[in-house]
């Protein structure tokens, strides 16, 4: 199976990639802004991609796959551009692609907006506010296959299973 991941430089998207290449038959497309970074193996194949792009260059950019998996983020900084935008981008594109099985690494409370609205938002309201859209472009504008990952604060310490 052919699988891409973006943000393949990330904290998780580096621990995805190294996950799935353990699978030889698999071939793992690593997409980052700097390629060069990625982890060298015989079935990883970097690829530039940088979701401020146009669609046009996103499509250019993305390989054909059997699925995307998507764990890029701004860390907040950045968050109509990257975790919004470059999300649906990444969509539209995928399906123009012919790649129709999508990951999105999302969030708890992402499809929750009673969370991130009224007298006691959450902190983290404007980086679930670009979740909940994308995912909502996800589950109603595409034809994709989806699954969203809504995971909690991720922490760095080996699974305990
Ligand atoms: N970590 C958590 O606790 C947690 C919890 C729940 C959900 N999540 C979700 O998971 C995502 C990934 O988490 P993480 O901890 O792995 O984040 P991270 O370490 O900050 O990684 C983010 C990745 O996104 C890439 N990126 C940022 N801007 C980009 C752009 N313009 N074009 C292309 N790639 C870009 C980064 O690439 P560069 O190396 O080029 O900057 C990096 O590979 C988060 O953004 C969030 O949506 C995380």
């Amino acid at each position: 199976m052919k699988i891409i991941v973006i943000g393949a430089t990330g904290r998780v998207g580096k621990q995805v990639v190294s996950k799935l290449a353990e699978n030889k038959s698999d071939q793992v497309l690593a997409g980052a802004r700097k390629p060069e970074s990625i982890e060298k193996g015989s079935n990883i194949k970097p690829f530039k991609i940088d979701l401020h792009d146009t669609k046009d260059n996103i499509l250019k950019a993305l390989p054909e796959a059997d699925a995307l998996i998507f764990t890029a983020g701004s860390g907040g900084k950045d968050l109509l551009q990257v975790d919004l935008n470059g999300a649906v981008k990444v969509m539209i594109e995928a399906a123009k692609r012919g790649i129709d099985r999508f990951v999105m690494l999302s969030s708890k409370d992402s499809l929750t907006p009673d969370s991130f609205s009224g007298d006691n938002p959450s902190p983290l309201a404007n980086y679930l506010i670009s979740k909940h859209f994308a995912d909502l472009w996800l589950i109603k504008n595409t034809t994709l296959d989806y699954t969203i990952l809504q995971p909690t604060a991720l922490t760095e310490t080996p699974g305990s299973g």
